[in-house]
């Protein structure tokens, strides 16, 4: 990267590494062309696929994806289904070429409530594409971030760590994501401005870019023009920096 020009013209500190995005916006997206909402899931998860090959074109080393919350569980049970199927479908129809592309396959949220015969095509899934290293495709599926901080709390009184010994470092080693960095910008699409329980931990000093772009149709363009955003953006972590 730092001999070929990028193909945005931006230089390598200035592209995020971890990229994560609230898909949203499929339900309206179907529902303007008179579709069932399923069939907006469907048309993001070919939009996925897109989206994928121009995070490897612009540089982009982590892409987490948003695919089904905690909440998603009270939407209607047919869509709950569907949403379910399309994973199995993802991994059954696009394992081989994920893995031939050199994408390894993350899953970050709880896999206990996730049918067992799908929570088995996970796990091998994920076995299977774990010494890629093109690009990340890190999962969040049953995923929820207070649950996600429950969760790492449970982990670190399990294991007993001295409570004056925790600090953000170690309690970072207990959340699903680790050992992946902290997201540098997160895209949502569809328009709203909430983080929607989504690595509320992790976004602590993450770019957020809002799009009113529904996610069936955010495509490269779409992606480049978030991502010049970001390079514009001045990221000063709560300190105050030296002007040149
Ligand atoms: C939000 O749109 C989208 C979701 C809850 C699901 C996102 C899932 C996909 C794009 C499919 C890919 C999935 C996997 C498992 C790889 P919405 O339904 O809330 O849209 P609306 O706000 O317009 O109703």
């Amino acid at each position: 990267m730092s001999i070929e020009q990028h193909p945005l013209g931006l230089p390598p500190e200035k592209i995020p590494r971890h990229v994560a995005i609230i898909m949203d916006g499929n339900g309206r997206w179907a529902r303007q062309r008179g579709l069932p909402r399923l069939a907006g899931h469907r048309a993001g998860t070919e939009n996925l696929r897109r989206i994928l090959e121009a995070c490897v074109e612009f540089g982009i080393h982590i892409l987490t994806i948003y695919a089904f919350s905690t909440e998603n569980w009270q939407r209607p049970p047919n869509e709950v289904r569907g949403l379910m199927s399309i994973l199995e479908q993802v991994i059954d129809r696009e394992i081989d070429e994920l893995d031939r592309q050199g994408v390894q396959l993350r899953h970050i949220g709880r896999l206990e409530g996730i049918r067992q015969d799908l929570q088995v095509k996970i796990k091998q899934a994920i076995e299977r594409t774990r010494h890629n290293g093109r690009l990340i495709l890190n999962v969040a599926f049953n995923y929820g971030g207070r649950a996600e901080i429950l969760d790492a709390c449970r982990r670190i009184m399990r294991a007993g760590v001295d409570p004056e010994d925790l600090d953000e470092e170690i309690f970072s080693r207990y959340l699903y994501t680790w050992p992946l960095p902290d997201p540098d910008l997160i895209i949502r699409t569809g328009g709203e401005y909430r983080l929607s329980n989504f690595l509320i931990w992790q976004a602590a000093y993450a770019e957020i870019y809002s799009t009113p772009i529904f996610w069936p149709d955010f495509n490269r363009d779409a992606l480049a023009k978030a991502l010049l955003e970001y390079a514009g953006r001045e990221r000063r972590f709560g300190r105050v920096l030296e002007k040149a």
